[in-house]
């Protein structure tokens, strides 16, 4: 059976439609996920909405309806968003779900039996906006205004009867764990974050509500609903539906979150785990921030771009190109429309030129078969791709470096194709001429197969033209058919003014 690989990307807000951000954790998650899949694994990838919270009830308020309708409503845009980033999940959850429902109830009756929580009285800090417990040195006053430090999201006091978890019981396992599982949480810089959190020490975590009721119930209390990411962080496991079928899907292979989340997932999550004897993912990957300028994107600050407008007009390959090009995957990364033209120029110039130069050639005069290369002929070595370096950048999330890679192979392939000059029947034999066709068509089924995680709809098309129906890795770097009959691409990258 195949190896076995499990992604998620965080669960998102349905408080207002998808933005960028949304989108650049669903792409880089979809990449790493299509990267696996061309390995050989059996890939199951997940992605959905969180719909539970006060935030969403009071979203859903000032709309004027009720939560659940709306919930439907713009979960529907987060669905389509998978179609139009073309992800490859293989699942979209909804907390609303009752296989979500059933999985979280069960979650607080296992953490319950084992002396995990106990009933008492919360008074501090909330933001509603984070859905998250702030203390008092997380605080600022801004105008007047009392603010979270690390969102900038306005707070509020708290008080109320509240379950809470024995969270600072965790403290000491959880720092061995992460003294343990060095490759937890990445990327390193974060994990030090992480650590000195912890390192301060943990409070116990408040987990139920009782002022409002847009949650899932408590088993046996329901004058309390769960708190939102004690509900939130469980999809993973209900997904897998491990408390009824020991699929082998749970744990994940790895978390993709924006940095904004690290908490939860790095601390409070495997620290519940722990607390029910469940698995703890194997890693957690905290990536930066897409900047609208010096700033966060997000819907509370309404500073977002609509990336199904965008990709409407330029392409989601394109779309999904340039974040992984230009963003250095784990830091913040500034977008904006010129850039992308660059890079789609760049692309156009360096892997579209290459393509076009030979297919041409190919078609014109030798009827776009694969050329017959005499028989002492070998791939000249700077053509064949260092395919372990890629495999390396990939399994380190390094998701710009592979894509840089590509691009810097694919000017060592355009420089050969200059170099030895197919086109110049002088200074060519047509032996030698086929050799080098055939050398420069090797390149090219190798670039695209190892774009297809990054552009999965121009690879698919320029693969089918070579009849590769199904791009797996361990064709790079393998000899093609001699004779065979292909075709030329269309126009594969447009150009931009
Ligand atoms: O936090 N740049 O949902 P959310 C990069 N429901 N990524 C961004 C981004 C930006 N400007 N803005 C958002 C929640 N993201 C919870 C998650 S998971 C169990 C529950 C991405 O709608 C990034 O992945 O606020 C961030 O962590 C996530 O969207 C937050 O989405
Ligand atoms: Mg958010």
């Amino acid at each position: 059976m195949d190896k076995k690989f499990f992604i998620t990307t965080p669960i998102y807000y349905p408080s207002a439609k998808p933005h960028m951000g949304h989108a650049y954790s669903s792409i880089a998650a979809d990449v790493i996920a299509r990267f696996k899949h061309i390995q050989g694994y059996d890939v199951r990838f997940l992605t959905g909405t969180d719909e539970h919270g006060l935030k969403i009830q009071k979203a859903a308020e000032s709309d004027n309806k009720n939560p659940k309708d709306f919930c439907d409503e713009i979960s529907e845009t987060f669905i389509n968003l998978t179609k139009t980033l073309n992800l490859s999940n293989t699942d979209f959850i909804r907390t609303t779900e009752n296989r979500h429902k059933e999985t979280v109830q069960k979650l607080w009756s296992v953490l319950e039996k084992n002396d995990q929580l106990y009933l008492s009285k919360y008074a501090g800090w909330y933001s509603v906006s984070d859905e998250a417990y702030y203390s008092e040195d997380e605080i600022d006053e801004i105008e007047g205004k009392k603010i979270a430090k690390s969102s900038g999201s306005v707070v509020e006091w708290m008080e109320e009867e509240s379950y809470f978890f024995k969270l600072s019981e965790w403290e000491k396992p959880l720092l061995d764990f992460y003294k343990n599982n060095p490759n937890f949480i990445k990327p390193e810089s974060r994990k030090n974050e992480v650590v000195s959190f912890v390192s301060s020490g943990l409070k116990d975590l408040s987990v139920s509500r009782t002022t409002f009721n847009w949650g899932i119930p408590v088993p046996n209390n329901k004058k309390h609903v769960m708190y939102v990411w004690l509900d939130a962080l469980t999809n993973y496991v209900s997904s897998t539906d491990y408390f009824n079928n020991h699929n082998g899907f749970w744990p994940a292979n790895v978390h993709i979150i924006g940095k904004d989340i690290l908490r939860f997932h790095a601390v409070y999550w495997p620290a519940f785990l722990l607390a029910a004897n469940l698995p703890l993912p194997k890693q957690i990957f905290g990536h930066g921030w897409i900047l609208s300028g010096e700033e966060k994107m997000s819907k509370s600050k309404g500073n977002i771009l609509d990336p199904i407008k965008l990709i409407e007009e330029f392409g989601s390959d394109e779309i999904r190109y340039y974040l992984m090009k230009d963003v250095i995957f784990g830091l913040d990364g500034k977008i904006n429309l010129e850039n992308f033209k660059t890079t789609i120029n760049d692309l156009a110039n360096n892997i579209g030129n290459l393509s076009n130069r030979i297919f041409t050639i190919l078609q014109k005069n030798y009827e776009c078969k694969i050329p017959h290369v005499s028989s002492n002929h070998t791939v000249n070595s700077s053509l064949i791709i260092d395919i372990k370096k890629l495999i390396k950048f990939m399994d380190n999330y390094e998701i710009h470096n592979y894509v840089k890679e590509i691009h810097f192979y694919s000017s060592a392939v355009n420089k050969y194709v200059n170099d030895n000059e197919p086109w110049n029947k002088k200074t060519n034999s047509d032996q030698n001429i086929q050799n080098i066709l055939f050398s420069s068509l090797f390149a090219l089924r190798n670039i695209f197969i190892l774009l297809y995680p990054i552009m999965p709809k121009v690879c698919e098309v320029f693969l089918k033209n070579m009849n590769i129906n199904k791009p797996l890795l361990n064709l790079v770097n393998t000899d093609l058919k001699k004779g065979e009959q292909i075709s030329k691409p269309d126009l594969l990258f447009k150009k931009y003014d």
